[in-house]
């Protein structure tokens, strides 16, 4: 199971130090078979590798410029530049900035720019609520990873993270049944290899006990929860408790 944090845009130096209880976690028996990846903001990627020198967490970008070459883009970083760092994964098209004005054949780009440079994708898909009312969700996920992985034939190191918009930073997260049946349609668009395909909205310490026994999730992709070291913890050992 992955246990994907995403900071969005919060953190500064200081936060460096709430990272000591969960390296010691990770190098604990009861992380099981828990993989940990954060990723924080652009600003804190290099010294959050150098803090998980020793150890197992993994780290990733919250997004990236399409072109995988330097460039005269004014503010942007492409993925070969988080790959210097220390980056393993990147986060794109979180709906934050598809709301932005982030499309579909823009996000193909950064996927294709992002692989380019060895690094793993965790690709960002789900309805809005006026979506999901008008029964639209199927369309629009469809419509998402075939314009969004257009041209690209192996997946293997692609992760689906699965967010509907309207569970994001809501508490609110989708009937069991409902999320089990929307994974199981997402890894079967594709044929040959299923993608990985994880969870992302409101997940926290409390509703994890009946998040994980939706059987055909492969991990979580955390906002606000994965800010507090202790939460975070509290997500992964209740997954395997
Ligand atoms: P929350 O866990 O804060 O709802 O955020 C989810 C998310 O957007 C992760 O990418």
């Amino acid at each position: 199971m992955y246990f994907i944090a995403n900071w969005k845009m919060y953190g500064n130096l200081s936060s460096l130090n709430s990272l000591d209880k969960v390296i010691k976690f990770s190098k604990s028996k009861e992380i099981n078979k828990g993989r940990l990846i954060y990723c924080p903001p652009y600003t804190l990627i290099s010294s959050f590798s150098k803090k998980f020198q020793n150890c197992q967490i993994g780290i990733g970008a919250q997004n990236c410029h399409e072109n995988d070459d330097y460039g005269p883009h004014t503010g942007f970083i492409n993925p070969r530049m988080l790959k210097n760092i220390g980056a393993q994964f990147v986060i794109i098209g979180h709906s934050e900035n598809r709301k932005k004005g982030e499309n579909d054949s823009l996000i193909n780009l950064k996927i294709k720019s992002a692989l380019k440079a060895k690094l793993k994708v965790i690709f960002c898909i789900g309805e809005t609520l006026i979506e999901k009312k008008r029964k639209k969700t199927r369309l629009i996920l469809s419509r998402q990873i075939k314009n969004g992985l257009k041209n690209i034939k192996n997946n293997s190191n692609i992760f689906i993270a699965y967010e509907p918009v309207w569970a994001i930073g809501t508490g609110i997260i989708p009937k069991s049944n409902d999320l089990l049946k929307t994974v199981e349609f997402i890894k079967n668009k594709f044929k040959k290899k299923k993608p990985r395909v994880l969870y992302g909205g409101s997940v926290s310490s409390e509703n994890i006990k009946n998040l994980k026994k939706i059987n055909n999730i492969d991990g979580y992709l955390i906002g606000g929860a994965s800010q507090n070291s202790k939460k975070f913890i509290d997500i992964v050992k209740k997954t395997y408790s």
